[in-house]
């Protein structure tokens, strides 16, 4: 996880990597400028439009931005992550494009064409703001190393080919790593605030305005953390199916059976699956890689319908409360 890493961690980053398991920083410098220019390959690349870009000039200097490698056949970290930097959009509204400005770049430019990106980009509806990108196989590998985000190659192991993204503010040179199965709340706080600068237009922070601390059974916290950036509980559908219900609708082995091994399934053509697979914009829904525990409590989770425990907030929205302390 952490090659590459040695030019972009300081010691003052120690409190950051400490408070966010995969966290690091580059040092602050007052002056900000491009000061990074020489930190940064100015690489080109092309965006989903097919528009050139050059890495540093157009898409980092004096920018706010969160930066992800993808690739779009992977089959289950980058379907997940991405869908979680959907969520982020949703609750940064329109400061994306505007504050802060969010890039997933492939790292498999050979297959991951600006039309194979394009229609990626829109069965996550990104919005303006996000852009996808290609460019040259080893520009990119560049790129993810001065990012700390090289790890082997893709499909070494089982896909997953670095869970994480970095999001960093290039005047000031903050720079932290994150994973994707953060909470998209806390997600979009440090990317639209806390690394812009920004303040909070609603609600006065103050303990008074504070909402109780949720207490969510494990199987909630599962559902919370892993699956909110497709699914909802009664909110509607999203990138994929509401699933309120679903325990009823479906026979409760092949719903254990897909929580534990969806990919397995629709390579084997299981039909529900793959009606599933078709109504849903053909987005596999990725293997989280559960264990029977996580699935038993995920389960018992659907089973009660979402419904939170009393002190909980009711059906679970397309995108998570944001508390009023962070
Ligand atoms: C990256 C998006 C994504 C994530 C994350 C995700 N899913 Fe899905 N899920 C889908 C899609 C898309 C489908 C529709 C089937 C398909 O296209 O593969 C689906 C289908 C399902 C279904 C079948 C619905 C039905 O009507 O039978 C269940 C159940 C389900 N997901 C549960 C979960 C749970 C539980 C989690 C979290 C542990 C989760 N999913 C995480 C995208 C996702």
């Amino acid at each position: 996880m952490f090659l590459n890493r040695t030019r972009l961690v300081s010691a003052s980053s120690w409190a950051l990597a400490l408070s966010a398991m995969l966290a690091i920083a580059l040092p602050v410098h007052a002056s900000g400028g491009s000061r990074w220019k020489s930190h940064f390959p100015n690489v080109e690349l092309t965006n989903h439009d097919g528009e050139k870009r050059m890495f540093y000039d157009d898409l980092v200097e004096g920018k706010v931005v969160a930066i992800n490698f993808i690739y779009t056949s992977c089959p289950s970290s980058c379907p997940a992550e991405t869908a979680k930097l959907a969520q982020v959009q949703q609750i940064l509204g329109d400061a994306v494009g505007r504050d802060v400005f969010l890039y997933s770049i492939t790292i498999d430019p050979e297959n991951d064409t600006v039309e194979v990106l394009n229609d990626y980009r829109q069965k996550f509806k990104a919005g303006p703001g996000w852009e996808f990108l290609t460019g040259k196989q080893e520009d990119i590998d560049s790129l993810r190393k001065k990012l700390g985000l090289f790890i082997e190659e893709i499909q070494d192991d089982d896909g997953d080919h670095n869970l994480s993204f970095v999001a960093g503010n290039e005047r000031t040179g903050q720079w932290v790593k994150r994973s994707p199965y953060d909470n998209a709340s806390s997600l979009a706080h440090l990317i639209g605030y806390k690394l812009t600068g920004r303040r909070r237009t609603t609600g006065v922070l103050n303990y008074a305005n504070a909402p109780d601390v949720p207490v969510y059974t494990r199987g909630e916290y599962l559902f919370r953390t892993r699956c909110t950036s497709c699914h909802t509980m009664g909110g509607g559908d999203m990138v994929g199916p509401d699933l309120l219900g679903v325990v009823a609708r479906r026979d409760r082995a092949w719903l254990e059976r897909w929580l534990k091994v969806p990919d397995q399934m629709l390579a084997e053509k299981d039909p529900l699956a793959m009606e599933l697979y078709e109504k849903y914009e053909q987005l596999a829904m990725p293997n989280l890689e559960l264990n029977d525990i996580d699935v038993r409590d995920l389960m018992e989770f659907m089973r009660r319908d979402g419904r939170p425990l009393a002190s909980a907030p009711g059906a679970i929205p397309s995108t998570e409360p944001t508390a009023a302390l962070q």
